[in-house]
């Protein structure tokens, strides 16, 4: 596809999807909607234009291979490790519960992550844990605590299953009192506004999509809800660097902590 007919795309995506497609790396969107089109036969963009007018399904399922809502239970386990056994104690320090913010949260797995290993350090209860995500569907199963298929239960011990899943027809769902500390709402991180005097916000597996300067964009607007001192928890094959480091102490790991402000003094 050339550059000419791809702007002409994503301009019009941009307005379907409801999606700032120009804010995602160029190269990676280019060969998704190459992939696309191959995968449902589709010949060119004006084919897929109009498909998209008429069909519904497609549409959803152009929006979930562009934003990628792959996920697991405990993604990338050592980080998880790091997190119960150094992170939560610290941060659990000097209070009993934490406010934590899962951005992106895909269809659940990662919230549930955080209430179980809360609920592993006695932390549960008082706690608050907002999930958040643009995708519809995703944030409707996250809400609801599943039902997970069994391949989706990766991460999971056997015991834990029992312990904060029930098992039904459909597969596997939180159990209320691991849910009952959760609240999800929509939000598109390029566009709403943050809350904030969160201890930790985990973004993981979501920045690697967008262009440089609007993740430093992002990575400033993360820090700004932190509250001085509270952790920023990232994806495996992610880092801060240059920039994007400004008001944050590397905490090894994927962890990242604000710093306290610095005083400023006037003339
Ligand atoms: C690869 S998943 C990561 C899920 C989870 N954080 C993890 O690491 O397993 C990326 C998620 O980011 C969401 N996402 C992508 N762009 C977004 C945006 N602009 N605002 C909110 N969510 C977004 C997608 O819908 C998807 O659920």
């Amino acid at each position: 596809m050339d550059d000419i007919t791809f702007a002409r795309l994503t301009s019009h995506l941009t307005k379907v999807l409801g999606l700032d497609l120009t804010a995602y790396k160029q190269q990676q969107m280019r060969r998704r909607v190459g992939t696309f089109l191959g995968k449902h036969n589709i010949a060119n963009a004006d084919e897929l234009i109009r498909r998209l007018e008429a069909d519904k399904d497609l549409l959803q399922a152009l929006r979930d291979m562009l934003t990628i809502n792959v996920t697991e239970f405990f993604r990338d386990g050592a980080q998880w490790e790091l997190l119960e056994k150094q992170v939560m104690p610290h941060l659990l320090a000097n209070k009993s519960s934490l406010k934590i913010w899962s951005a992106g949260c895909s269809r659940g797995q990662e919230p549930i992550s955080l209430a179980i290993t809360l609920d592993r350090l006695g932390a549960l209860r008082g706690s608050r844990i907002l999930g958040t995500d643009f995708d519809h569907a995703s944030l409707a199963k996250a809400r609801a605590g599943g039902p997970y298929a069994s391949f989706e239960m990766g991460g999971i011990t056997p015991d834990d299953r029992g312990r904060y899943f029930n098992e039904g027809p459909q597969g596997f769902t939180a159990k209320p009192n691991v849910l009952a500390s959760s609240r999800f709402a929509e939000l598109n991180l390029l566009r709403d506004r943050f809350d904030t005097g969160f201890d930790l916000i985990a973004c993981r597996n979501v920045m690697i999509y967008f262009e440089g300067q609007v993740k430093t964009d992002l990575v400033r607007r993360f820090q700004q809800s932190l509250r001085p001192g509270g952790v920023l928890f990232i994806g495996a094959t992610e880092a801060l660097l240059g920039a994007d480091l400004e008001g944050f102490d590397r905490m090894g790991g994927n962890f990242y902590r604000r710093n306290t402000e610095a005083m400023r003094l006037s003339a």
